[in-house]
């Protein structure tokens, strides 16, 4: 188990799914020098999401590449089933999707009881309104800010909204509960994720895919948050 970092400036989780894969290991650790807090890693089935990159082994490799906290992103039907897997890989947090939880309660206490931060997240189209009544089970709510399945697409605007109305719901209400965003995050956009209230910012192609470099990017980045929300 890796130690999640304190809460403070925004954090910043480059995901693998933008990643070499036959250099995985490299690219991480390039991550990790180069000061990124959370290793973002996306799970897909094939059904629930177009598309199957990545599964339990790889986050069982990967635990002892680094001391990050690993942040799996399930975007599978019944996460349910894999749990288990997940947190004996080394997962740090597990996010599932309230779109493929009908028990979302019992699901996020499973989470838990495995000894792993649990986090819920909702596609662009589903509204807020469906993971209010788990706001105070859940350690972070990762709003998904494009569809998911893919990485280098286009932000969707409105996502923005969603940010500014959940960071105004969970300090509102005193809750101890990060707020992710996933999809979209680049040079265009990231100064106003930011400014929306995010905590912890995921980029796949912005990081993995920048031409100047992992490290350069997550510097430039790194300034772009203290720009907009200084620590
Ligand atoms: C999309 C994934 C994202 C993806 C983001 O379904 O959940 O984590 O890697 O990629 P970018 O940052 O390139 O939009
Ligand atoms: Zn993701």
């Amino acid at each position: 188990m890796a130690q999640w970092p304190e809460r403070g400036p925004v954090l910043i989780a480059p995901s693998i799914l933008s990643a070499e894969f036959a250099r995985l290991g490299q690219q991480v650790r390039e991550a990790e020098s180069a000061g990124a807090d959370v290793i973002h890693i996306d799970v897909m089935d094939g059904h629930f999401v177009p598309n199957i990159p990545i599964g339990p082994w790889v986050v069982r490799a990967l635990r002892p590449i680094t001391r990050l906290p690993l942040d799996v992103h399930l975007m599978i039907e019944q996460p349910e089933r894999f749990l288990d897997a997940f947190a004996a890989a080394g997962a740090d947090s597990i996010t599932v999707h309230v779109e493929t939880c009908p028990h979302l309660y019992r699901t996020l206490q499973q989470i838990r009881e495995l000894g792993c931060r649990a986090a819920v997240t909702l596609n662009p189209a589903t509204p807020l309104v469906m993971i209010e009544p788990v706001l105070e089970e859940v350690d972070m709510v990762l709003v998904m800010s494009v569809n998911p399945g893919f990485g280098g697409q286009k932000l969707i605007p409105a996502m923005l909204d969603k940010v500014r109305t959940l960071r105004a719901l969970i300090d509102g209400r005193g809750l101890d509960c990060l707020i992710e965003i996933d999809g979209g995050g680049n040079r265009a956009t990231v100064g106003d994720i930011v400014r929306a209230g995010t905590d912890v910012l995921v980029m796949g192609s912005a990081i993995f895919g920048a031409k100047e470099g992992i490290a350069k990017a997550i510097a430039y980045y790194r300034g772009v948050i203290q720009e907009n929300r200084p620590a």
